[in-house]
């Protein structure tokens, strides 16, 4: 909905951001500002500052800032509106409905809000009262104490179908509405409508602002269904919430681990073994809704959700379609880990068994979304012969298809084919005269000249100064890292295939360089379908022919190769490759932070919803690119 623009400067007029932000965490004054850690990336010293005048925060270490309502967008994890709404609450100040019929659904769903939370009160009520003796036994029995019970706000339907309705008569509520929010059944034949819960232990459902929406109720012992839960109602839709999940988001933002279990026992056993980050969804498998909602909750892009699954096949099917489901949505930041429980237990029974301990052991080796894809494709499949070989790389190549990220979708693809050569090639053939290269190997010296010392791991540009040569004019780096790329490319034409697509979506600050790059490109890739494929000297003449042999020529020659031997035709394709992506990582990183400032200017000029969301989103991708990257590279030479 929209809101006045009027309203929204009346909110920020009303409220100090160093008030809002203070409720949130502990402020330090700083002269005519505060500062503090800061709550959106890990840090020990302070470089957070809040400007009351200006009315924007800024972090100096991660980039984030924004005004009153980014704050509390990102601080509570919460939609532009919602946290219009939570800040209008916090200033005392009415959200203007723009219509009448928008202040009508307003009253109405205040109105059930209202009746959800008294019929929560009152199945708690019955829980302790001597009506509700069983189901206070059967929690005991469970294991449960009562500060557990009341922080959960658990609660006992009796077996009378009219009490309830009774009861919310005389609070002058409308059996309609009773009706409208799941509480009662109407009979198909018109007579009184009767409780939709009865003999169950109650398990009331908060929304994402804690608000009471929803009941799931447990039978204690005798026939008919194990739990029933409150269908979609004008408050509640199943498919998108999660049991929860706004002590979830709460825990997540303190750093815990956001963990998604089967049920509600489970979520309770786990919130008490001190896993607050527990989430469970409603009766359904997991949604793709849910999984967007459970990126939301982690505010650190290096966080992910784990996914726990029972060890038996039917929770490993669980496990695959869950994993279907997530992978088209990958991003940077965006991702999963995938835990399997021991066979026949669930969370809760296994921290009952055997303790928090095991429960933790079993996070620390849930395995990364990449290798549940893996396992997923290769598991129980027959891979004994080329066909059969063949048809897993396909299956696993178009499962990689499905990434809609482009990036994600690239480091995916390497990753399987890596994982495919692994598994199924023969040991790499040798070149002639020539030994494999082996990591910290002597490479790349010229011939009647010391071979310099290659360092293990860090095989990317070398930056630093090196002997003999004096320190190049940091403003070239960017540029020299672009020769080296090409020349890695048009050296090692073979691996195209393999490195082609990153080259692609790197266009290079050197308008020259850049013609080229694509010069190359459209040359390699042209030629993919013929198998016989380019050598690098076809490759040279085709871009002579092409009017590139200036820049080719000067491209191929030792002042490239001399800080980056991996680029130099007598380099093997692994040194090539274990070359390329430190280098292609250092360039792309670069680009998504000029991405960054840009769309920091666009949040200046207006501060957008769109505006904002783009800023979150490439600031997480801007620590997710720079990710791996060793000290050496990240010399800035900017
Ligand atoms: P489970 O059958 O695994 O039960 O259902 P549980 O959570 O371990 O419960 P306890 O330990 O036996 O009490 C997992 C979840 O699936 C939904 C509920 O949300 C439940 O928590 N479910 C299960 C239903 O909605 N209906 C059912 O009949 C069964
Ligand atoms: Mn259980």
């Amino acid at each position: 909905m929209a809101f006045p623009p009027q309203f929204l400067e009346e909110l920020r007029t009303r409220l100090a951001l160093s008030d809002v932000v203070g409720k949130r965490m502990r402020l330090i004054r700083a002269g005519r500002e505060y500062k503090a850690p800061c709550p959106f990336h890990h840090e020990k010293t302070p470089s957070f500052y809040v400007n009351d005048q200006k009315g924007f925060f800024h972090c100096f270490g991660c980039g984030a800032h924004g005004d009153i309502i980014g704050f509390v967008m990102r601080h509570d994890n919460l939609a532009f509106p919602e946290a219009v709404e939570a800040l209008a609450g916090e200033a005392g100040l009415p959200v203007p409905r723009a219509t009448e019929e928008d202040k009508q659904r307003y009253e109405r769903r205040k109105t059930l809000h209202d009746l959800v939370e008294q019929a929560a009160r009152w199945f708690e009520q019955q829980l302790y009262a001597p009506v509700g003796r069983a189901g206070l036994e059967y929690f005991q029995r469970r294991g449960l104490d009562p500060e557990i019970m009341a922080r959960f706000r658990l609660g006992f339907a009796p077996g009378d179908s009219g009490a309830l309705r009774q009861h919310l008569l005389k609070l002058n509520f409308a059996e309609e509405d009773m009706v409208t929010a799941g509480l009662l059944k109407r009979p198909d034949d018109g007579r009184t409508p009767f409780s939709f819960f009865r003999n169950r232990v109650i398990f009331p459902v908060t929304d994402r602002r804690g608000r009471v929406v929803a009941f799931g109720g447990r039978i204690l012992e005798g026939d008919g269904p194990k739990y029933v839960n409150t269908s979609d109602t004008p408050l509640f839709q199943k498919g998108t919430l999660l049991y929860g999940l706004s002590r979830a988001r709460q825990a997540a933002a303190d750093g815990k681990p956001v963990i998604v279990a089967e049920g509600y026992m489970d979520v309770i056993a786990l919130v008490r073994a001190g896993f607050e980050g527990a989430v469970a969804p409603l009766g359904t498998a997991l949604t793709e809704t849910q999984v967007q909602e459970l990126w939301k909750l982690i505010p650190d892009a290096e966080k992910v959700p784990f996914l726990c699954f029972d060890g038996d096949n039917a929770g490993r099917r669980a496990a695959w379609r869950a994993v279907e489901r997530i992978l088209p949505h990958l991003a940077p930041g965006h991702s999963a880990r995938v835990a399997f429980l021991p066979e026949g237990e669930d969370p809760d029974s296994l921290i009952r068994l055997q303790g928090a301990r095991a429960m933790q052991a079993l996070l620390d080796d849930a395995i990364p979304l990449s290798e549940a894809v893996w396992r997923m494709e290769t598991e129980g499949k027959p891979t004994d012969t080329p066909e059969s070989k063949a048809a897993v790389k396909a299956a696993l190549e178009a499962r990689v298809g499905q990434i809609a990220d482009r990036d994600v979708q690239i480091f995916y693809r390497t990753e399987m084919r890596r994982r495919v050569d692994e598994a199924f090639a023969p040991p790499p053939r040798q070149r002639p005269g020539r030994a494999p290269w082996q990591p910290g190997q002597w490479v790349g010296g010229r011939p009647g000249q010391p071979p310099r010392r290659h360092v293990p791991g860090t095989p990317g540009l070398r930056t630093g100064p090196q002997p003999g040569h004096k320190r190049r004019n940091p403003a070239h780096l960017p540029h020299a890292r672009e020769r080296v790329l090409l020349a890695v490319m048009i050296n090692h034409p073979d691996l195209f295939d393999e490195l082609g697509e990153s080259l692609g979506m790197l266009p290079f600050a050197d308008p020259a360089l850049d013609d080229l790059r694509r010069a190359v490109i459209e040359t390699l890739s042209g030629n993919a379908k013929n198998d016989s494929g380019l050598d690098a000297a076809s490759l040279c003449r085709h871009l002579s022919l092409a009017g590139h042999d200036t820049i080719v020529g000067s491209l191929l020659s030792e002042s490239t190769y001399v800080h980056a031997g991996f680029a130099r035709p007598d380099a093997s394709a692994l040194e090539a490759k274990r070359g390329w992506w430190p280098t292609w990582r250092h360039l792309h990183h670069r680009q998504v932070m000029a991405d960054l400032r840009e769309a920091e200017a666009a949040l200046a000029r207006d501060n957008s919803e769109a505006n904002f969301a783009r800023v979150v989103a490439l600031q997480q991708e801007v620590i997710r690119s720079g990710m791996g990257m060793t000290d050496d590279e990240d010399l800035d030479d900017a």
